[in-house]
């Protein structure tokens, strides 16, 4: 066993609390269900995160590496940094490891030495170089040291976490809104429209030119739009093209989109651009996260059931089309951590489950119709009229929508953005590239994290 010293020149003090409830919320995990109710409300409502950009994690002490059976010890402050020695040889971010331009991993892993490891380190500035018993040279930055470092412990799981969002209340007729000009113009005001959509699950676009062809050019601010069997813009009238309910005048009850895809569209967005002969058709969104919340608790149980319990899935109507995902998807689709990412409840479109027991059965019916149950409730139901010009985008993978049946002719326009496209020009605008570059494989929670973001 080896010890190698170097003295680094850092004089930072290290910051020892991280004040945002976020993490604090993470910290307290496994004590989650042991808070009071009250308590329980007041941690999931922590207000939305800082945009922070990076602060170096800073160091008053010498940096110790020690070289121990298979892995790395950077000592910093007395706090172990592990990294595996060949994870650590493999992830070198050399421009011969990594491309520098695609970003691409192109060194070979497979022919570098099982046994490798570090013989020769250095510190430059906020460096760390290492010369490998392979003969390879390795540069580390602090930064991505610390944003890499080996989690060694399991995630601490509640039934249910909650990112930091906040939720509209119903009867409030001041909407998170951005007007279209500005979109269309500045990347400030595109990146204000995406924040609103992650904080708040939905908002209005105003002043949106009343046709399709500014309404297609304002969801390609985003990114691409999702193509599906209902084809990529939409431009249509309720007369049935499509055999889906959606697709008619009749009232559609609160229900996400797409749970018949393995990869549901994250953003949805709709554009009224004439009613005529007619009224009604209001539309209705319910905040999934806050009714989750709510669920949460009145009875956790049924969170846990609602996060466990699969359910099959379809879309059929078309004479050429029998959509099913490749697996099945519980209501409540959460990270490893706990967190949930994403609601799937379309009670329209549930197959007939057959791989459970009467025992789950059960089980799910209650936790459904209790799910069922809060998200009808008058305090959960945001009704909106849309009206020409104004279009309304909302996250699919949050917000339940319906709205309330409706006579004459409606011709509506709109379209789906995917989770992962939404996420890239959100995490880029908020952050910036060399951020997000930095926290690629990140798992680090911490609130200036990119990947926390989802
Ligand atoms: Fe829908
Ligand atoms: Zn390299």
């Amino acid at each position: 066993m080896s010890f190698l010293r170097a003295v680094g020149t850092w004089k930072y003090t290290r910051e020892i609390q991280c004040k945002h409830p976020f993490i604090r919320q993470l910290s307290a995990a496994v004590h989650y269900r042991r808070l009071s109710t009250s308590t329980r409300t007041r941690v999931n409502s922590c207000p939305p995160l800082r945009d922070t950009r990076f602060t170096p994690r800073l160091f008053s002490r010498p940096i110790q590496v020690e070289k121990v059976e298979d892995s790395v010890a950077l000592k910093v402050h007395g706090e172990p940094l592990s990294f595996g020695s060949f994870w650590l040889r493999d992830n070198c971010q050399c421009s011969n490891c990594i491309h520098p331009d695609t970003r691409q991993r192109i060194g070979d892993t497979f022919s570098i030495p099982t046994d490798v490891s570090p013989e020769i380190k250095e510190y430059v500035h906020d460096e760390v170089k290492i010369r490998w018993s392979d003969g390879h040279q390795s540069t580390y930055s602090m930064e991505w040291l610390d944003l890499h470092r080996a989690r060694l412990g399991k995630d601490e799981k509640t039934p249910l976490s909650l990112r930091p969002f906040q939720s509209h209340t119903p009867g409030n007729e001041s909407y998170p809104t951005v007007e279209f000009g500005q979109v269309m113009k500045h990347n400030e005001a595109l990146l204000e429209w995406l924040e609103n959509i992650h904080k708040w699950g939905f908002c209005f676009v105003d002043n949106v030119p009343v046709g399709p062809d500014a309404t297609q050019s304002l969801l390609e601010r985003i990114s691409f739009i999702r193509h599906t069997h209902y084809g990529g813009f939409w431009d249509f009238t309720a007369d049935l093209t499509y055999k889906d309910t959606a697709y008619t005048t009749d009232f559609l009850g609160a229900h996400t989109d797409n749970t018949y895809f393995t990869d549901p569209a994250r953003l949805q967005l709709f554009h009224l651009l004439s009613h005529t002969d007619g009224h009604g058709g209001e539309s209705l969104l319910v905040d999934g996260f806050k009714a989750a919340q709510v669920m949460m608790e009145e009875n956790p149980e049924h969170c846990v059931v609602l996060a466990e319990h699969s359910q099959p899935t379809h879309s059929s109507g078309n004479e050429d089309v029998c959509i099913q995902p490749n697996t099945e998807f519980p209501v409540f689709n959460t990270t490893k951590s706990g967190h949930l990412y994403q609601i799937r409840w379309n009670n329209y479109d549930r197959a007939a489950k057959t791989n459970w027991s009467v025992a789950d059965q059960k089980a799910w019916y209650a936790a459904a119709g209790h799910w069922s149950e809060v998200i009808r409730r008058p305090d959960m139901e945001i009704w909106t009229q849309l009206k020409p010009g104004s279009a309304l985008i909302f996250d699919n993978w949050r917000m339940l929508h319906g709205r309330s049946d409706f006579i004459g002719k409606r011709r509506m326009c709109g379209g789906y953005i995917n989770n992962d496209d939404f996420l890239s020009r959100y995490r880029l605008l908020k952050f910036g590239r060399n951020q997000v570059l930095n926290h690629i494989g990140s798992s680090t929670a911490k609130e200036n994290s990119p990947n926390m973001f989802f």
